[in-house]
């Protein structure tokens, strides 16, 4: 650790009203708290030995899959109706705190003839779901501050968890996600689609298979104007995700460009990140737009004044190899949506976006339409062969939420190491919390804990052959 800051910072507790956090040691996340937790440099402390490898473990086979659903607002109602369409699934429990929204998610597969029970109305109600003994996996698409202690409640209950990203908000929430996989021996599965995005997983697989040669460095991003809808009254629940960007600071929201470079670099499975330096402009959108809204509309009073994050965050992360990760991070500025995916290696790149993506070997340009074409057929994923065209079908983003969620139950079902699991989980979420940090202190530099304790040296790549398991049915 070669900071020296030792003082105390304040870190906001994410606000949902009436929720007591399932864990000790996290800060409650009750309306607007605002709580002191240690600086993080403390955080990250050695926590000892792992206590079993969740990487390449492969928990026993499920038949079915039933599975409890909690929180089925925008993102979670169109993850029931994708787990629909997937053979071996059972759905058992839809439970959103708004009886709307459940019901808003069943309608959407009442006619596939999934009989789940709806539970709804009262914040504390997920425990119970999570407690029951007929369920096998809890799918949590809830605000950002519930993920880890419903994912951690669920593991310990019994479940294997996927959560939507990011999978905690804390260094601490990340160590207890890692240790509960550990002591219970259940799947925590971020649920980072754009590792699926279709020009995502070509890249990979044409790093497997050399063609970018050694892989030196990459970019990743998640740019994406959400001004309007973070400040509307009904897109996020309880504006959730404005009281997130009114108290945090940093890249709040790192996983969608920092997923697929990282399973490019092998990181926790030959490689992992040594540390990150991070910084940020001032906002210049968001407490001006707080400050309008308010003028005329009292529910805004509340955002006046409050320490928006900035509008674009850059950090850069050095891996033990000696090679760098950029990610940004902008949810306000007008600017075109990108996460940039940049794979720069010895013999080649790729870089996906301004669309579309495209591929270069040299410095005079990228490569024509008519080649990339060719080398789509070369190097076209396992899975995209498989069930690629499917889920275009079925959408989300494109099919690449389906390919996630189809991929996820046929390892369970196959009883197969998930690719994302709770390192993966753990690590591209910690970046939230350590580039705030980085951030408040001028940019100086601060280690990434190795979640893997060590096992990073010998943990096997994601296996994205489909060698073994693929015979989950599809149901268009
Ligand atoms: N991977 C992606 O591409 C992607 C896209 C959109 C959203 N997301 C993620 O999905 C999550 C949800 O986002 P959203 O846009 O659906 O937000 P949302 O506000 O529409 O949905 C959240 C739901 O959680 C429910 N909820 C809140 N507290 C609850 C509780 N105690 N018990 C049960 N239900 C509760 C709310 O009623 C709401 O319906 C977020 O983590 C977000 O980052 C991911």
């Amino acid at each position: 650790m070669k900071n020296n800051r030792r003082d105390f910072i304040k870190l906001a507790v994410p606000a949902v009203a009436g929720i007591t956090t399932a864990l000790s040691g996290i800060a409650p996340a009750f309306a607007g708290a605002v709580s002191e937790i240690p600086e993080i440099p403390d955080l990250i402390r050695d926590r000892g030995p792992q206590k079993f490898n969740m990487s390449g473990y492969a928990a026993p086979k499920l038949e079915t899959v039933r599975i409890a659903f909690i929180g089925t607002g925008n993102r979670g109602s169109g993850a029931v109706q994708r787990m629909s369409k997937i053979g071996g699934v059972e759905i058992k429990v839809i439970c959103d705190l708004r009886p709307e929204k459940a019901n808003a998610a069943f309608k959407r597969i009442e006619a596939s003839g999934q009989k789940p029970e709806l539970v709804t109305g009262n914040p504390e109600a997920w425990k119970k779901v999570c407690e029951r003994d007929d369920i096998d996996l809890v799918y949590i698409a809830t605000p950002w501050a519930l993920h880890a202690p419903m994912a951690i409640y669920a593991m310990d209950h019994g479940k294997h968890a996927c959560t939507e990203i990011p999978a905690a908000t804390t260094i601490e929430e990340c160590w207890q996600l890692v240790e509960s996989s550990e002591r219970n021996k259940k799947h925590c599965m971020i649920l980072e689609n754009c590792c699926y995005d279709f020009f995502e997983l070509l890249t990979l697989n044409m790093a497997r298979q050399g063609f970018f040669g050694e892989i030196v460095h990459a970019e990743g991003a998640y740019i994406h104007d959400l001004l309007a809808g973070d400040f509307s009254k009904e897109k996020y629940y309880d504006f959730w995700r404005l009281r997130m960007d009114a108290s945090r600071q940093g890249n709040l929201y790192p996983t969608h460009g920092l997923g697929p470079v990282s399973q490019v670099m092998n990181i926790n499975r030959g490689d992992k990140m040594d540390y990150l330096v991070s910084v940020s402009t001032n906002d210049f959108m968001m407490a001006d737009t707080a400050k309008k809204l308010a003028a005329t509309d009292d529910i805004y009073k509340q955002f006046v004044g409050k320490p928006f994050n900035g509008n674009m965050n850059t950090t850069t992360i050095r891996t033990n190899k000696g090679k760098t990760i950029m990610l940004q991070h902008d949810v306000t500025s007008p600017r075109p949506y990108s996460r940039i995916h940049l794979i720069s290696g010895t013999k080649g790149t790729a870089q996906k976006y301004p669309l579309p993506g495209k591929i270069s070997t040299g410095h005079e340009g990228w490569i024509s339409e008519e080649e990339f074409k060719v080398l789509e057929k070369k190097y076209e994923p396992a899975i995209v062969k498989k069930v690629g065209e499917l889920a275009k079908q079925v959408g989300g983003h494109g099919g690449m939420d389906f390919l996630m969620d189809w991929h996820n139950i046929d390892c369970l079902r196959n009883g197969l190491p998930v690719d994302q699991d709770v390192y993966d989980a753990a690590l591209w979420s910690s970046i939230f919390p350590l580039s705030e940090w980085s951030v408040k202190n001028r940019s100086n530099s601060i280690d990434v804990p190795d979640f893997t304790r060590g096992s990073w040296k010998t943990n096997a790549p994601v296996d994205i052959t489909l060698s073994k398991g693929g015979n989950t049915e599809v149901k268009l």
